[in-house]
């Protein structure tokens, strides 16, 4: 048995998509895998509703109550301790991790970032692909390091970017694609067929295959 913990800071529209394909691909049956609980670093993210409205279990660690980084993470991962957190799923949250966390849960924590990284790390992707003038886009999902959006690579899917995209238009068809790739990459990770070596991912090739979307 392996429990999947989630964090999110706000819609937690893939929070749902990983949800769904765990129900719909019945992941605790076929890979012994059970998102346990859902944490929000903030107290109205919608996505705590959903989570309800589905009997996952949440909490909110408000970044906010807290003096330093440091106590804010200490509570954030003894919460992800309570929910027995085998992988950690950062989906939407916000905050930047320091080394304390990352370390505490070496190798266990997955992102996802709406771009094609190394490309655009950071914030305000879209707007930022659509200045760069590049034609294609899309969405990466890879394990957490201590450097921001720096992690190895477990995933990435792609999108074309079109004439007369805004920031919003090319955000909504990223977003199709995130909500492909990461179920994928969470079940694949979480069931143990793809993991970290070092710094180095290392997965069989159909799970390649399924982690590359063009
Ligand atoms: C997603 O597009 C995700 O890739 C992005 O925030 C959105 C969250 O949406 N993540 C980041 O920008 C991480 N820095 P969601 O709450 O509906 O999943």
């Amino acid at each position: 048995k392996k429990n999947i913990v989630v964090l999110i800071s706000g819609r937690g529209s893939n929070f749902k998509s990983v949800y769904e394909a765990s129900v719909r691909e019945n992941w605790a049956e076929k890979y012994g895998l059970y998102i346990s609980g859902v944490i929000s670093n903030r107290a109205d993210a919608k996505g705590l509703e959903y989570a309800a409205s589905v009997g996952i279990p949440s909490k909110v660690v408000d970044h906010k109550g807290y003096e330093s980084r440091g106590a804010f993470e200490k509570d954030l991962a003894d919460a992800c301790d309570e929910f027995g957190a085998d992988l950690i799923v950062l989906a939407g949250f916000m905050r930047v991790l320091t080394p304390y966390f990352v370390d505490r849960f070496s190798g266990r924590i997955l992102n996802i970032h709406p771009a094609l990284l190394p490309l655009f790390t950071g914030l305000h992707t879209h707007e930022r692909a659509l200045q760069a003038g590049v034609r294609v886009h899309g969405v990466t999902v890879h394990f957490v390091s201590a450097e921001l959006d720096g992690g190895p690579i477990v995933g990435q899917a792609t999108v074309p970017v079109l004439a007369n995209d805004t920031p919003e238009i090319l955000a909504a068809r990223v977003l199709v694609q995130e909500h492909v790739l990461y179920p994928r990459a969470v079940r694949l990770v979480a069931s143990g067929r793809v993991k970290l070596d070092g710094n180095k991912v290392l997965m069989d090739e159909e799970a390649s295959r399924e982690l590359a979307i063009l």
